[in-house]
């Protein structure tokens, strides 16, 4: 009885896990996943206008914004977006190279490390200290060149 209770209670955590990915066709991953890195980096355009070019006055309010919109990108699961037949080598319209996902530990690596300077960005963004923010947003452009240079094609 007990295990029966349990083999339904795994089987039920994963109806609720599988269906964003599986109800998703590759053509909308790979359309979803562009619009994402694009709203990325409209956002990433806005502190680097105002945090280190200048070209804009410094607003902390919009940094927030933009830290936060960054952030809830990077914590949004876009693992999901990212099944092996949507690689350029199965799929049309997209640049993710195969090697995603034969390299898996490297593709876990640099998406940890994004994750984890976009958090940092969003709390840094927050203090409201300018030269924090440019600093950071040095540190987090680097983790988006990290995956683009191993597995985006030119
Ligand atoms: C985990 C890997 C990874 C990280 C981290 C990452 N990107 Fe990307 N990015 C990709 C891949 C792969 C593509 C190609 C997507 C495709 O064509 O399906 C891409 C595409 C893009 C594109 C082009 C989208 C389009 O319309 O074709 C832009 C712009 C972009 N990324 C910006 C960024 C910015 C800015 C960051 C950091 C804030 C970032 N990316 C972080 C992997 C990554």
């Amino acid at each position: 009885m007990k295990k029966v209770r349990l083999v339904t209670a795994a089987t039920l955590a994963l109806s609720f896990a599988l269906p964003a990915a599986a109800q998703m066709s590759v053509e909308d991953q790979i359309v979803a996943r562009k619009a994402a890195y694009q709203f990325m980096a409209w956002n990433m355009g806005k502190i680097k206008a105002q945090a280190i070019d200048g070209d804009t006055a410094f607003n902390a309010d919009q940094m927030k914004a933009a830290a936060n919109a960054i952030a809830a990108v990077a914590n949004s699961g876009m693992g999901a977006l990212y099944s092996p037949d949507s690689a350029m080598d199965k799929a049309e319209d997209t640049r993710l190279k195969p090697e995603f996902f034969q390299q898996p530990e490297r593709a876990r690596e640099v998406g940890m490390n994004f994750g984890r300077e976009a958090n940092k960005l969003q709390e840094v963004a927050a203090s409201g200290d300018k030269a924090a923010l440019a600093r950071q947003f040095a540190a987090v452009g680097e983790t988006c060149k990290a995956c683009h240079d191993d597995f985006r094609a030119k």
